[in-house]
């Protein structure tokens, strides 16, 4: 009610309602390769499309008359009440939507009390996003990467800066086929960008120098000695680079940060040698809660219970990494009847509004992350774009439940749903 009688009052919202109006608005506060890096999925973008598409096949089935003047939209997650079942979803390079990046998104969720996920490529590092965000409740999302001293460091990290779980995200041991950043030549990495997590890590600086030591990798960049300084400065030139127009790989390559720090990148980034054996190592790393991100065969959902997981997050990275891949949606009912009810189910691709995130609880998620649109609220309007884009996704999820006929998310069921 808070959002209408603002809107009635005459104020035109500086973040679009409209779905449409928030991808243009985000369009024209963008530079052509950050909208293109972050509107854009792989190859012909089918799987982007079938997420959207997949939500075509469900109704909400509304049954009036059912007193719904109170409604609640708490949800247990984790071990701890939530003001509602919405998560951010981690997004790596939000440099390149606004300078305050992580910590404008953490600030947004501190205030809303949703739960953020601070992803493994942010452009701050964790401590300085805890720092500017204390109460914002967060998870810190992990690329397993090949060196297990950095894996262990990032997590051990992770826990000292109050982080509530981990996200072990599966579907990105290799880069998807990203033909929109191929054609415009356009990997924020190598630029620099969203490797602030590495570039702060001890173990990650250690890598850095043995490389950068080795007569074979002598090079005119590695002679910049990677100190905190000679950081931060790259990043900072890195991060004024994001709005540089295509000028071709050789371009991108010219780095700011030395040579060594973004081949170093390059070795220990996500490793595609990962294997369902190695996860238990995350057990010697923390303590903390391990969600698996990227679980979409059911098949899966029930080898993660084996590993003992503490949650499945359903998803294909909004369809950035496979083409013509199954759309989540279809793949969430199958995943919740496989899990039982054991764990909580996480869901995300391709929820663009509350009545989105009704379907999705209603056919068993526990929580619904989203993506894309807070990027899009972040690059419109920095913190406060994200708090709207937020907001409305809430408020539109608190109506939908009520004119359902429905008071509490824990109603939501398939008896909710008409399938078509
Ligand atoms: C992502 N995603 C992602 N996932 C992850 O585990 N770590 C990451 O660093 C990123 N980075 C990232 C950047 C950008 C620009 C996008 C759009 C996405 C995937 C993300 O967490 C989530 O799965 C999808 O964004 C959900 O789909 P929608 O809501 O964008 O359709």
């Amino acid at each position: 009610s808070e959002i209408y009688r603002a809107g009635i009052s005459g104020a035109k919202p500086r973040v679009p309602v409209d779905l449409a109006g928030l991808e243009r608005a985000a369009r024209r506060a963008l530079s052509a390769e950050a909208f293109a890096y972050i509107a854009g999925g792989a190859g012909a973008e089918r799987t982007m499309v079938a997420n959207r598409a997949a939500f075509e096949h469900w109704q909400v089935w509304p049954r009036p008359l059912r007193d719904v003047s109170t409604r609640d939209l708490s949800i247990d997650f984790l071990g701890r009440r939530r003001p509602t079942p919405l998560l951010l979803a981690p997004l790596g390079v939000m440099e390149m939507a606004h300078a305050d990046a992580d910590l404008a998104v953490a600030r947004a969720a501190a205030s809303l009390g949703i739960p953020y996920t601070l992803s493994n490529q942010a452009s701050f590092p964790m401590e300085e996003v805890r720092d500017a965000a204390p109460d914002a409740p967060r998870l810190f999302q992990l690329y397993w990467s090949a060196s297990d001293e950095l894996n262990a460091s990032l997590l051990r990290r992770a826990e000292a800066s109050g982080c509530e779980a981990i996200v072990v995200t599966l579907d990105t041991h290799l880069l998807g086929w990203r033909t929109r950043d191929l054609d415009l030549a356009y990997l924020p990495f190598t630029r620099g960008l969203g490797i602030a997590q590495y570039t702060s890590d001890p173990v990650f600086q250690q890598l850095v120098r043995e490389r950068a030591g080795g007569p074979k990798d002598a090079g005119p960049g590695d002679r910049v000695r990677l100190t905190p300084k000679t950081v931060a400065a790259g990043v900072s030139i890195a991060r004024k680079g994001a709005a540089l127009t295509g000028e071709g790989l050789r371009a991108s390559m010219r780095s700011p940060l030395p040579r060594a720090a973004v081949e170093t990148f390059l070795d220990v980034f996500s490793t595609p040698a990962l294997t369902w054996g190695d996860l238990a190592k995350a057990r010697d790393w923390t303590r903390l809660p391990i969600i698996l991100k990227g679980i979409v065969h059911p098949d899966d959902a029930s080898r993660a219970l084996d590993a003992g997981v503490d949650g499945v997050w359903v998803s294909n990275h909004g369809g950035r990494q496979i083409d013509r891949s199954v759309p989540t949606l279809d793949a969430l009912p199958d995943v919740v009847a496989r899990v039982g009810g054991r764990v909580p189910v996480v869901f995300d691709s391709g929820v663009r509004g509350g009545a989105d995130a009704v379907i999705a609880l209603a056919l068993g998620a526990t929580a619904v992350a989203i993506g894309r649109p807070y990027a899009y609220g972040l690059a419109i309007a920095g913190e406060e774009g994200v708090r709207e884009v937020v907001r409305n996704v809430v408020a539109e999820l608190d109506i939908t439940l009520g004119l359902s006929g429905r008071t509490a998310i824990a109603e939501l069921g398939p008896d909710s749903l008409r399938r078509i």
